[in-house]
């Protein structure tokens, strides 16, 4: 009987003080602040500035952290000129990735561990992530790249360098939500990453590209992109019950629902459907939320009693198509957000560090031959 805890399920392998998770009751706080709240008072700055130094910022703090992080904004000539050479048909996620972890070269201490060095370098990581994301999707749309806006939000910059003109601020508050929902969440398998990383007393930003690449995948930030993919493959309000009623008798699964901590409504997904309601509706995009909603009702009356709940991926994806996202640049927005918590759990582990070596059960034979190579 193998003693190995399969997914590292149940295993508790790491304190922190950023986000709290009770599953059964729907709960999510960052630093003992309820999700929600936050989500609808805060700013993705004041999060993040929360998550880093445990406590909400006075309003000179406040404005000091805006304004390193938007003096951060501006990306390097040869940033720029890395962005140009990549393909045009690559995956945003995979350029993200990728510049990140060029980030590096142009540091002349990328090494350091020192917890001053590693919030420097994550706060400029944070801060030019969103050009990258923002300059590569306009090349491959064939359009020049637009220098940042320095004295915007970090949710009105992205869209400003994304779309060349100023968001609405509905568009720019949603967006900066999306951005507080999806800042940190406890011990997922992209945080375990960064932290594995930076335990070796490797850098911050191998640890934030390691990060990146275990978040591309569909079992993690991947989710967000299969909700829009389902919902462009529903035509009408009219075939929402006969397309999830397929679905659950295949006993195919409904992307956006469900969760493996949540039992209950995912307290992300409050403030957000609100949001993504109004956003809808102000882009011409209400046949989209109907959709959802629809969707949300039927699944409501079928499956709440197995604890199945519309999850943080759910009206994301109506809030980010209504914002014009394409679909490829849903995961890359969850990157952008949890560059915070990624940085935060580096510092946290850095602290009381101690490398994050488990062991591996040996199920193979042992007391074997060695055969020579041409005897095999
Ligand atoms: C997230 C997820 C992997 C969690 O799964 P889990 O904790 O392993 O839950 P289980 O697989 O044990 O599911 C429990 C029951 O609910 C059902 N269920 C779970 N998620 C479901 C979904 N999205 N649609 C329909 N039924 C679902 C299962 O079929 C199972 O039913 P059964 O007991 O009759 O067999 C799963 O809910 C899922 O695949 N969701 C869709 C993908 C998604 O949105 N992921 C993003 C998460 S943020």
């Amino acid at each position: 009987m193998s003693t190995a805890s399969k997914g590292l399920e149940g295993v508790v392998a790491a304190e922190t003080e950023m986000s709290f998770i009770d599953g059964e009751r729907g709960v999510l706080e960052y630093v003992g602040i309820a999700i929600d709240p936050l989500a609808r008072h805060s700013t993705f700055e004041e999060t993040v500035f929360l998550l880093w130094n445990k406590r909400l910022p006075r309003r000179a703090e406040l404005d000091e952290f805006s304004r390193s992080l938007r003096g951060l904004y501006p990306i390097s000539e040869s940033t720029a000129a890395l962005i140009r050479a990549m393909p045009a048909d690559a995956q945003p996620m995979h350029v993200l990735r990728t510049i990140v972890s060029a980030l590096a070269l142009e540091d002349p201490a990328p090494n350091a561990t020192e917890p001053d060095a590693v919030r420097a370098k994550g706060l400029k990581i944070l801060a030019q992530a969103p050009a990258i994301v923002a300059a590569f999707d306009r090349q491959r749309r064939g359009l020049d790249p637009v220098a940042p806006d320095s004295s915007a939000s970090f949710a009105e910059n992205f869209l400003w360098m994304l779309n060349g003109e100023k968001p609405t601020p509905t568009m720019a508050r949603a967006f900066d939500a999306c951005m507080i929902l999806h800042a940190d969440h406890g011990l997922n398998a992209s945080t375990f990453t960064c932290r594995v990383i930076i335990s070796t007393l490797s850098d911050i930003y191998s640890a934030i590209t390691g990060a990146i690449g275990a978040l591309r995948g569909p079992l993690h930030g991947g989710a967000n992109e299969g909700v829009m993919v389902m919902l462009n493959e529903i035509p009408s309000v009219d075939a929402v019950e006969p397309y999830v009623m397929g679905k659950l008798q295949r006993k195919e699964r409904i992307m956006g629902f469900g969760h493996r901590v949540y039992k209950a409504y995912d307290p992300r997904a409050v403030y957000l459907k609100t949001l993504a309601k109004q956003l809808a509706e102000d882009t011409g995009n209400a046949d989209l939320y109907a959709k959802s909603s629809k969707v949300e009702e039927i699944m409501e009356r079928e499956v709440a009693a197995k604890g199945i709940y519309p999850n943080v991926d759910f009206y994301s994806a109506t809030t980010y198509h209504s914002i014009g996202l394409k679909l490829d640049l849903f995961t890359p927005m969850f990157a952008l957000s949890r560059i915070a918590g990624w940085t935060g759990h580096a510092l946290e582990q850095l602290e009381a560090n101690r490398l994050i070596r488990p062991k591996a059960e040996y199920v193979g034979p042992h007391d074997q031959p060695y055969t020579p190579i041409d005897e095999r």
